[in-house]
C-alpha cells in the first residue's frame, strides 16, 4: 500500500511518532511519503495514495489550529480513503482522546474513512518536564507497539474512541486556547540571555519569528507549540502568561527507564496504567 503521512510537531515527540510509524510501514513493504504541516509549505494531495496518516500533539486536549486548519484543505476525493489519527501527548488521561472529535468530524465531512487513532505518551513540552527516566520509558514503550499499530494500519484496521458529553464539553471549554494563542504568542519575549542564534526562527513551523537586529521578534500566528522556548539553548525565551510552565532543552531519551517506583506523583495511576498496558501488549 502506499501511504501519505502528515503531521505537525512544536518539539519533535510526533515527528518522531510518525517518522517511527512510517519506517515500520517500509519494513513491510509498503510505501511511506512523510511531510510536516508548516507555514508556507504546499503538501501534496493525498489523491493517489491508499492511506493516510495525520499526526498532531495534543494541545488542550484539542487538536492543535494548524492541523484543523489543513485538514480544512483536504480535498474532496471520489475514492473513500481510510485515515489513522496518530497523536502523542504528555499525560495518559483519557480526556486527551477528545482531541479526536474535530479532526474526525472534517474528515468525515470531506468523505474520509477514519479508521483509527493512535496514542503515544511522550515526555511534556510545557507545564512541567518529565524525568529523564519517564521519557526512557515513554519512549521504550511506544517503540515497543509501533510495530503492532504499523501492522493494524497495513490490514486497515483500528480503534476509534467515543467521547461522552463531559470530554466534550471540557475540550469544547478549552478550545480557548486557539483564538487566545495568537495574542498571548505576540507577548514572547527573548530575554538578555538570547545570543541571537535564531534557532528558534529556524525551528517555528508557522514562521511566526522573524530576527530583528539579532532578536526575535513574535508574530501573531502562534499556536503554543513550544518550539521557540524548548529549543532555545539560553532558555531566553519567555512565554508571557505562560512562563511558569516553561519546559526548556530536548529530553536526551537516554539512560535506564524509571521503574514503577520512579514513576512521578502526578498521574501515578494514568501513567502506570497506560505503561502496563502497552507492556502487555
Ligand atoms: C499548548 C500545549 C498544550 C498541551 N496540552 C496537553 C494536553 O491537553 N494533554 C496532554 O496530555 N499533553 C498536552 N501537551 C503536551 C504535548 O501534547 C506533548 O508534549 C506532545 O508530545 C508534544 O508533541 P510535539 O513534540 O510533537 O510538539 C500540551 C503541550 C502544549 C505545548
Amino acid at each position: 500500500m502506499k501511504f501519505i503521512v502528515y503531521y505537525f510537531s512544536g518539539t519533535g515527540n510526533t515527528k518522531w511518532a510518525c517518522e517511527t510509524l512510517a519506517r515500520e510501514l517500509v519494513n513491510r513493504g509498503h510505501e511511506a511519503e512523510i511531510y510536516p504541516i508548516s507555514a508556507g509549505s504546499t503538501l501534496p494531495s493525498p489523491e493517489g495514495y491508499e492511506g493516510v496518516l495525520v499526526g498532531y500533539p495534543v494541545h488542550a486536549f484539542n487538536a492543535p489550529v494548524p492541523v484543523l486548519k489543513f485538514l480544512k484543505t483536504l480535498p474532496v476525493l471520489q475514492k473513500r480513503l481510510p485515515v489513522w489519527l496518530v497523536r502523542t501527548s504528555g499525560e495518559p488521561l483519557k480526556l486527551n482522546e477528545a482531541s479526536g472529535v474535530t479532526p474526525k468530524r472534517i474528515l468525515k465531512k470531506k468523505g474520509y474513512d477514519v479508521r483509527g487513532e493512535l496514542h503515544y505518551v511522550m515526555p511534556y513540552n510545557i507545564i512541567f518536564r518529565h524525568p529523564e527516566g519517564m521519557a526512557v520509558r515513554m519512549k521504550r514503550d511506544a517503540e515497543r507497539v509501533i510495530p503492532q499499530d504499523a501492522a493494524l494500519i497495513a490490514e486497515g484496521g483500528g480503534t476509534l474512541y467515543k467521547n461522552g458529553p463531559f470530554r466534550r464539553m471540557v475540550a469544547f471549554t478549552l478550545r480557548i486556547e486557539h483564538p487566545a494563542m495568537p495574542v498571548i504568542g505576540r507577548r514572547f519575549k527573548a530575554t538578555k540571555s538570547c545570543i541571537g542564534c535564531g534557532k528558534c526562527e529556524k525551528v517555528c513551523p508557522l514562521g511566526n519569528i522573524t530576527m530583528v537586529e539579532g532578536k526575535p521578534k513574535f508574530g501573531k500566528n502562534c499556536a503554543a507549540c513550544m518550539g521557540c522556548a524548548f529549543s532555545c539553548p539560553k532558555d531566553a525565551v519567555k512565554i508571557s502568561l505562560l512562563n511558569g510552565w516553561r519546559v526548556n532543552g530536548a529530553y536526551s531519551f537516554e539512560g535506564d527507564p524509571a521503574l514503577d517506583s520512579d514513576v512521578i506523583r502526578y498521574c501515578r495511576k494514568s501513567y502506570l496504567r497506560y505503561f502496563h498496558n502497552l507492556e502487555e501488549r
